[in-house]
Protein backbone atom coordinates (compact mmCIF):
# COMPACT_ATOMS: atom_id res chain seq x y z
CA UNK A 1 0.00 0.00 0.00
CA UNK A 2 1.11 3.35 -1.04
CA UNK A 3 1.75 5.71 1.49
CA UNK A 4 -0.35 9.48 0.87
CA UNK A 5 2.69 11.30 0.58
CA UNK A 6 4.06 8.71 -1.98
CA UNK A 7 0.67 8.52 -4.09
CA UNK A 8 0.92 11.97 -4.08
CA UNK A 9 4.35 12.47 -5.82
CA UNK A 10 3.61 9.40 -8.11
CA UNK A 11 0.49 10.92 -9.15
CA UNK A 12 2.27 14.24 -9.68
CA UNK A 13 4.89 12.52 -12.06
CA UNK A 14 1.90 11.54 -13.75
CA UNK A 15 1.41 15.09 -14.44
CA UNK A 16 4.97 15.95 -15.30
CA UNK A 17 4.43 12.83 -17.71
CA UNK A 18 1.01 14.07 -19.21
CA UNK A 19 2.68 17.57 -20.01
CA UNK A 20 5.58 16.51 -21.43
CA UNK A 21 3.44 14.16 -24.10
CA UNK A 22 1.77 17.76 -24.88
CA UNK A 23 4.85 19.68 -25.00
CA UNK A 24 6.02 17.03 -27.68
CA UNK A 25 2.50 17.23 -29.73
CA UNK A 26 2.80 20.80 -29.77
CA UNK A 27 6.42 20.39 -31.09
CA UNK A 28 5.42 17.37 -33.30
CA UNK A 29 2.57 19.87 -34.38
CA UNK A 30 4.90 22.71 -34.93
CA UNK A 31 7.66 21.34 -37.29
CA UNK A 32 4.48 19.42 -39.29
CA UNK A 33 4.09 22.43 -41.06
CA UNK A 34 7.57 23.89 -41.23
CA UNK A 35 8.96 23.30 -44.80
CA UNK A 36 11.31 19.87 -44.90
CA UNK A 37 10.85 18.32 -41.30
CA UNK A 38 9.34 15.15 -41.89
CA UNK A 39 11.75 13.17 -39.94
CA UNK A 40 11.65 15.96 -37.21
CA UNK A 41 8.02 15.84 -37.20
CA UNK A 42 7.52 12.05 -36.61
CA UNK A 43 10.40 12.01 -33.92
CA UNK A 44 8.36 14.33 -32.02
CA UNK A 45 4.80 12.32 -32.53
CA UNK A 46 6.66 9.45 -31.56
CA UNK A 47 7.94 10.96 -28.84
CA UNK A 48 4.72 12.56 -27.60
CA UNK A 49 3.33 8.98 -27.26
CA UNK A 50 6.17 7.42 -25.48
CA UNK A 51 5.09 10.35 -22.71
CA UNK A 52 1.82 9.03 -22.65
CA UNK A 53 2.72 5.44 -21.80
CA UNK A 54 5.15 6.27 -19.55
CA UNK A 55 2.09 8.68 -17.70
CA UNK A 56 -0.40 5.35 -17.92
CA UNK A 57 2.40 3.25 -16.18
CA UNK A 58 2.46 5.74 -13.39
CA UNK A 59 -0.99 6.05 -13.31
CA UNK A 60 -1.95 2.22 -13.06
CA UNK A 61 1.10 1.62 -10.69
CA UNK A 62 -1.05 3.98 -8.26
CA UNK A 63 -3.70 2.19 -8.99
CA UNK A 64 -2.04 -1.50 -8.26
CA UNK A 65 -0.82 -0.26 -4.92
CA UNK A 66 -3.77 1.19 -3.62
CA UNK A 67 -4.11 4.62 -4.24
CA UNK A 68 -5.82 6.17 -6.90
CA UNK A 69 -4.44 7.32 -10.10
CA UNK A 70 -5.32 11.13 -10.62
CA UNK A 71 -6.20 12.08 -14.71
CA UNK A 72 -4.52 15.43 -14.39
CA UNK A 73 -6.17 18.34 -16.50
CA UNK A 74 -4.25 19.69 -19.59
CA UNK A 75 -2.18 22.63 -19.80
CA UNK A 76 -1.24 24.27 -23.10
CA UNK A 77 2.35 23.69 -23.91
CA UNK A 78 4.44 26.56 -26.00
CA UNK A 79 3.10 26.08 -29.47
CA UNK A 80 5.40 27.61 -31.89
CA UNK A 81 9.52 27.85 -31.92
CA UNK A 82 12.03 30.80 -33.49
CA UNK A 83 13.63 27.44 -34.86
CA UNK A 84 14.28 24.11 -34.67
CA UNK A 85 17.63 24.37 -32.58
CA UNK A 86 15.11 26.30 -30.00
CA UNK A 87 12.11 23.61 -30.07
CA UNK A 88 15.49 20.69 -29.22
CA UNK A 89 16.81 22.90 -26.70
CA UNK A 90 13.08 23.04 -24.70
CA UNK A 91 12.94 19.42 -25.13
CA UNK A 92 16.24 18.72 -23.20
CA UNK A 93 15.10 21.72 -20.45
CA UNK A 94 11.73 19.27 -20.32
CA UNK A 95 13.92 16.50 -20.14
CA UNK A 96 16.21 17.62 -17.63
CA UNK A 97 13.19 18.49 -15.33
CA UNK A 98 11.92 15.06 -15.77
CA UNK A 99 15.00 13.43 -14.64
CA UNK A 100 15.13 15.78 -11.71
CA UNK A 101 11.60 14.68 -10.62
CA UNK A 102 12.26 11.30 -10.87
CA UNK A 103 15.46 11.36 -8.48
CA UNK A 104 13.25 13.30 -5.92
CA UNK A 105 10.59 10.27 -6.36
CA UNK A 106 13.59 7.66 -5.79
CA UNK A 107 14.44 9.93 -3.10
CA UNK A 108 11.12 9.60 -1.30
CA UNK A 109 10.67 6.02 -1.86
CA UNK A 110 13.55 4.90 -0.31
CA UNK A 111 13.54 7.67 2.76
CA UNK A 112 9.94 5.69 3.18
CA UNK A 113 11.72 2.36 2.41
CA UNK A 114 9.19 1.73 -0.20
CA UNK A 115 10.90 -0.59 -1.73
CA UNK A 116 8.27 -2.08 -4.24
CA UNK A 117 8.35 1.98 -5.77
CA UNK A 118 11.73 1.85 -5.40
CA UNK A 119 11.95 -0.89 -7.99
CA UNK A 120 9.43 0.00 -10.03
CA UNK A 121 10.99 3.62 -10.40
CA UNK A 122 14.04 2.22 -11.99
CA UNK A 123 12.58 1.65 -14.94
CA UNK A 124 12.27 5.30 -15.16
CA UNK A 125 15.82 5.88 -14.09
CA UNK A 126 16.93 4.28 -17.13
CA UNK A 127 14.58 5.69 -19.52
CA UNK A 128 15.86 9.22 -18.15
CA UNK A 129 19.48 8.32 -18.58
CA UNK A 130 18.64 7.33 -22.25
CA UNK A 131 16.17 10.22 -23.18
CA UNK A 132 18.63 12.95 -21.56
CA UNK A 133 21.21 11.00 -23.45
CA UNK A 134 19.58 11.19 -26.72
CA UNK A 135 18.15 15.15 -26.23
CA UNK A 136 21.94 16.25 -25.42
CA UNK A 137 23.55 14.46 -28.60
CA UNK A 138 20.66 16.62 -31.08
CA UNK A 139 20.96 19.26 -29.25
CA UNK A 140 25.15 19.09 -29.84
CA UNK A 141 24.73 17.80 -33.40
CA UNK A 142 22.17 20.97 -33.99
CA UNK A 143 24.76 23.05 -32.44
CA UNK A 144 27.34 21.61 -34.76
CA UNK A 145 25.39 22.08 -38.08
CA UNK A 146 24.49 26.06 -37.20
CA UNK A 147 22.47 27.12 -40.47
CA UNK A 148 24.31 24.80 -42.88
CA UNK A 149 20.58 23.84 -44.56
CA UNK A 150 22.50 19.96 -46.15
CA UNK A 151 23.54 19.79 -42.60
CA UNK A 152 19.53 20.15 -41.63
CA UNK A 153 18.61 17.97 -44.85
CA UNK A 154 20.79 15.44 -43.10
CA UNK A 155 19.84 16.00 -39.49
CA UNK A 156 15.75 15.80 -40.67
CA UNK A 157 16.48 12.19 -42.45
CA UNK A 158 18.77 10.52 -39.92
CA UNK A 159 17.05 11.47 -36.73
CA UNK A 160 15.02 8.23 -36.41
CA UNK A 161 18.20 6.39 -36.27
CA UNK A 162 19.40 8.55 -33.48
CA UNK A 163 16.52 7.47 -31.30
CA UNK A 164 17.40 3.97 -31.60
CA UNK A 165 14.79 1.33 -31.04
CA UNK A 166 12.25 3.72 -30.24
CA UNK A 167 10.57 1.22 -27.75
CA UNK A 168 8.59 3.46 -24.93
FE1 LIG B 1 8.91 10.46 -19.58
FE2 LIG B 1 10.85 11.94 -21.34
O1 LIG B 1 10.11 11.78 -19.67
Amino acid sequence: MLSEAMAAALNKQVQLEAASSQAYLAMASWADIQPGLQGVTDFFYQQSDEERIHMLKLLKYVNERGGFGVVPPLEQPILTFLSLKRAFEEFLKHELIVTASINDLVHLALAEKDYATHNFLQWYVTEQMEEERLARTLNEKLELIGEDKSGLYLFDRDIMAYRGTGKG
